[in-house]
């Protein structure tokens, strides 16, 4: 028997219909559903023998979706029903108990939570690798100079392997970031029914313990409503996106005969259709662009879920596809990052060439005045004064005569250009946390440690 006199509308089902892209769930659903059968007996809900029928058909399912081909009917509106109608083809009449002490609300909530957690896992292995990566590219480029840059101006040089371990920082950071997903997906959903709580003498606490979380969901109104943890996991793949991408744009400016600071290897970059010279970092390019494709779902997901009132609603389908494509995306790009990183050739001269500038030592100068007493702001101006009247003369710092530099300021003599002339500028930001090759040698190692 149906409550309802006639079939849904093809166009109905087509929107409403979530199998084409929740068959994801079905090992997580396989799984869940073990436990619960084993649960109903433990309770004495269903028997024993009952269980072992259930969790044999399960078994069978399990199989034929890692083979991919489990067969789905014309009916299956979505994973959990196709499940279970394939569980009762094979059980027979058993399968229809499965779904006792149990609606698809809180169901659908464990299997999206357990998706949440096995890729929150895979992301903490993958940043671990790709910050293991950029530390092992900063220890090969330890003391390669280059121009560190504000505003995309030259500012002060730096090492390569201080501007890649920043990265690293911040690819530590994502780690982190996934890691607390993975903590706060603690609290089982199963149990709480569509949403009121079931009318049987359920043991939640063995389901959790079966299904790996650390406790039962309180509440069983926020229980099926709750996808929190959707919007932490797409909170951490947007940051990790971004940071992804602030990395291709660099490594693309990079890539340019403009710069020339290096090159990516071979098998991550493609030729052009008509340009037979062209060798483009698209793999870099890409890493730029799918950011906002991420924090887009995290958007996507807040305007879902904002306003919705309690407690299970169909809007909340829609967490599928924004969580989905955003664990295929973020997992693609840091496989993509660290393998074009491991390969790629960065150019010393090109980048010492660019770190000789010695416009770059100008706050090196202004300190020196300093030292002497002078307020750093009057020490500024100074040396502005300087940098000017050598661009104006078309001179490089080191050109401007001993006079010239008296008219700024009488205290400066031969240590201006002993200063420029040992172009030992970077060994002096010797603070910790900056570019000194023994604080990056310093930080290289903290590094590690985490790792
Ligand atoms: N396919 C649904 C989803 O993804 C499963 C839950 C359906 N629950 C319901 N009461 N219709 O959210």
């Amino acid at each position: 028997m149906s409550r309802f006199s006639e079939p849904q509308h093809e166009t109905f089902r087509a929107l409403n219909d979530s199998l084409a892209f929740d068959w994801r769930l079905g090992p997580y659903d396989v799984q869940q559903s073990r436990a619960h059968a084993a649960m109903l007996a433990a309770q004495s809900i269903i028997s024993p023998a009952e269980r072992d029928e259930l969790h044999r058909a399960l078994d069978q399912v399990e199989q034929e979706l890692a083979n991919g081909v489990l067969p789905f009917a014309d009916g299956d509106e979505d994973i959990h029903m196709a499940i279970e109608r394939r569980v009762t083809e094979l059980a027979g009449r058993v399968g229809g108990k499965l779904h006792t002490a149990r609606s698809r609300n809180d169901q659908v909530a464990t299997d999206v939570a357990m998706f949440v957690r096995a890729h929150g896992h895979r992301a903490v292995e993958q940043t671990s690798r790709l910050a293991r990566t950029l530390a092992d590219l900063a220890e090969s480029h330890l003391d390669w100079s280059m121009p560190g840059y504000t505003h995309l101006q030259r500012a002060q040089p730096v090492y390569l392997s201080h501007h890649l371990l920043a990265y690293a920082w911040m690819t530590i950071r994502d780690r982190d970031r996934f890691a607390l997903v993975v903590s706060a997906v603690s609290s089982l959903p199963l149990g709480a029914g569509a949403l009121a709580g079931v009318n049987f003498d359920t043991d939640r606490e063995l389901v959790a313990r079966e299904l790996g979380f650390a406790s039962v969901a309180e509440n069983s109104i926020d229980a099926v409503s709750n996808r929190d943890f959707v919007l932490d996991y797409l909170g951490a793949a947007a940051t990790c996106a971004t940071h992804l991408s602030r990395l291709g744009a660099e490594i693309v400016l990079w890539s340019s005969e403009e710069f020339g600071f290096c090159e990516v290897a071979d098998a991550w970059a493609s030729g052009s259709s008509i340009m037979p010279q062209k060798k483009n970092p698209d793999a870099a390019e890409l890493l730029r662009a799918k950011a906002p494709r991420v924090a887009g779902h995290l958007v996507a997901l807040h305007g879902v879920l904002h306003g919705l009132p309690l407690t299970y609603n169909k809007d909340i389908q829609e967490d599928k596809e924004h969580l989905f494509d955003a664990a295929d995306t973020v997992e693609l790009c840091l496989e993509a990052a660290a393998g074009m990183l491991s390969s790629i050739r960065f150019r010393r001269e090109r980048l010492a060439g660019a770190a000789s500038d010695e416009l770059l030592a100008a706050t090196d100068v202004a300190d020196l005045l300093v030292r002497r007493g002078v307020p750093f702001r009057e020490a500024h101006g100074v040396v502005a004064g300087l940098v000017r009247s050598a661009i104006d003369q078309g001179k490089r710092l080191s050109e401007l005569t001993p006079d010239e530099l008296t008219r700024h300021s009488p205290l400066l003599g031969n240590e201006f250009y002993a200063l420029l002339r040992e172009g030992a500028w970077l060994e002096t930001k010797r603070s910790r946390g900056g570019t000194s090759l023994t604080r990056v040698r310093e930080q290289l190692e903290r590094l590690r440690a985490t790792l």
